[in-house]
């Protein structure tokens, strides 16, 4: 799993100052990955993102899927 350097420290939750990097952190503590949408919600327990106004919702999503491309 790698992660994009440029965009480490890109806001992706507002909300709850969640970065680009924290989410991908979040993502090395989980060790079975099943689906994105399964993983969300493991990144969102660990980091709180998108527990707020939750308009950064499918942002996250794109950024797991981006980085379990990766
Ligand atoms: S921007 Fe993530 S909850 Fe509002």
């Amino acid at each position: 799993m790698a992660m994009n350097q440029m965009r480490a420290n890109e806001i992706i939750c507002n909300c709850k100052q969640v970065s680009y990097a924290d989410i991908a952190d979040a993502l090395h503590k989980i060790d079975r990955f099943e689906d994105v949408v399964k993983s969300f919600d493991e990144v969102q327990k660990i980091t709180h993102c998108s527990t707020g106004c939750g308009g950064c919702h499918d942002k996250i999503l794109d950024t797991i899927s981006e980085i379990m491309m990766a």
